[in-house]
């Protein structure tokens, strides 16, 4: 039915009197200034002129709030041996539209009280979603109590924050939004603020077919965005499936890395792997790694009151190290080479010390694991390995406001 009456309209405007603007508004004006006397329009009859402009508005109406928007089942592509146990929960399949939303929202400052921090603010994609910050402003300008921590992977884990307090990436994403001293905002009034925006109800109704905003949702999007936050192309993954060489300082890190120290047998190692390992050097542990015989920090003591859980913090995947320093729950260690020093030289005892780093040395009867200087430097090449360039420039990961605005001043 439109097509017919569109070639009918063409075949008859290429006979009328000469034009040059598009089509549909020589009709528009047609319409408008001379319906009774024009004989191209007596012949169509008014209702298909309208039936067009309908047609027309509703399209490009439909191109505005899809422009670019791709729908349908998002697909995470991952290598094999990253494994499949992968956290999806049941109620928040991840979409295409879902995660173009997520991250929209992800670098939204109106989810802040004070409309200038956003998630993007304490995790920068340039710097591996960590903020290069000791510790970071909230929006009343207190800082937090810990460090920021890089955003990877987080696909395959389950408890989130240094102490492991957040159960699910939702239950995490709750926290930095409504806490006072970080976003600072009741969900229900971020909700509030997206729902008067132009674009957000459109977006959301195409997510998840509802323009009332809320808070769970909000959540659930955010999420979708960060579990597609995937870094696999490290010199460490090419080396893994055979694409790279590394150097012989990396490979005698690696070996390092990977080994456990044996004095008695004359094995050297710095047995990193035994907390660290596994191709996403991330395992989903929780150790005290010796920092401070009396901790300031309790860690997971503070939720569980055990002794024995004193100054233990999760174990942070080591992927993209070289671009997250400070290092630590509380970013006391400004470089790698102060990190390799303090597990080779100054591993703190105590009754909640790891007991994989219990007498862990390279000299018999050592506290520490005594590396020598060029050891450290191996043991360091290797970890530079673990930067993975293709995902802090993934366009995929960027701040979409800020293309929007570039592309609003051509
Ligand atoms: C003011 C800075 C700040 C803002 C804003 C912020 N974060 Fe964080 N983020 C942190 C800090 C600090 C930690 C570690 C806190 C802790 O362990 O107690 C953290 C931890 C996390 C973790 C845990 C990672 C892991 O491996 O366990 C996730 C996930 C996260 N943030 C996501 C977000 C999201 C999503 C937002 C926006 C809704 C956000 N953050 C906003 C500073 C911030
Ligand atoms: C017993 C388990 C364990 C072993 C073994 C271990 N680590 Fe750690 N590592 C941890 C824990 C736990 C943390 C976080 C501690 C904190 O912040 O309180 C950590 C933190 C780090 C950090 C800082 C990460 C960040 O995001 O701030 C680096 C770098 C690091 N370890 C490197 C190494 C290297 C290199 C080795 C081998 C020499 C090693 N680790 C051995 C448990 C371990």
């Amino acid at each position: 039915m439109v097509g017919r009456a569109s070639t009918h309209v063409l075949r008859q405007a290429q006979d009328a009197p000469p034009f040059n603007i598009a089509q549909g508004h020589y009709l528009l004006n047609l319409y408008m200034n001379q319906p009774k006397h024009n004989p191209l329009l007596n012949r169509l009859k008014k209702g298909r002129v309208m039936f067009l402009l309908l047609i027309f508005v509703i399209v490009s109406g439909w191109c505005y709030v899809d422009a670019g928007i791709e729908t349908g089942p998002y697909n995470l592509v991952y290598p094999a041996n990253f494994g499949n146990r992968i956290q999806v929960p049941a109620d928040n399949p991840i979409t295409k539209q879902g995660v173009y939303l997520g991250r929209m929202l992800f670098y939204e400052n109106r989810l802040s009280a004070n409309n200038k921090l956003s998630c993007g603010s304490c995790h920068q994609q340039d710097k591996a979603f960590t903020d290069g910050r000791t510790f970071s402003p909230g929006v009343d300008g207190v800082l937090t109590p810990r460090n920021s921590m890089s955003l990877v992977n987080l696909l395959w884990a389950r408890k989130f924050f240094w102490d492991g307090r957040a159960n699910g990436l939702e239950e995490q994403a709750a926290t930095p939004l409504t806490s006072p001293h970080e976003m600072g905002q009741a969900l229900t009034t971020s909700a509030q603020k997206l729902a008067q925006t132009p674009n957000y109800p459109a977006l959301f109704k195409l997510v998840y077919g509802d323009e009332q905003i809320t808070g769970d949702q909000i959540v659930k999007a955010i999420s979708q965005f960060e579990r597609t936050l995937i870094s696999a192309n490290s010199r460490y993954d090419q080396y893994l499936r055979g694409a790279y060489q590394p150097t012989p300082d990396e490979l005698k890190g690696m070996e390092l890395f990977n080994t456990a120290p044996q004095p008695e047998k004359g094995i050297r190692g710095a047995n990193c792997s035994h907390c660290h390992g596994g191709p996403k050097t991330y395992m989903e542990l929780f150790h005290n790694n010796g920092l401070d015989s009396l901790p300031k920090d309790q860690g997971i003591e503070t939720l569980t009151r055990l002794p024995a859980d004193r100054g233990r913090f999760k174990v942070p995947t080591l992927r993209n190290i070289a671009l997250t320093a400070p290092y630590m729950h509380d970013g006391r260690f400004k470089t790698l080479e102060e990190v390799v020093d303090h597990y080779s030289e100054h591993i703190e005892q105590s009754p909640s010390l790891s007991s994989f780093l219990q007498g862990e040395s390279n000299e018999a009867g050592g506290k520490s694991l005594k590396l020598l200087p060029a050891e450290k430097k191996q043991l360091i090449a290797f970890l530079n390995m673990l930067t993975d360039s293709t995902f802090i420039t993934n366009p995929a990961f960027s701040d979409p406001h800020l293309i929007s605005t570039k592309n609003k001043k051509h």
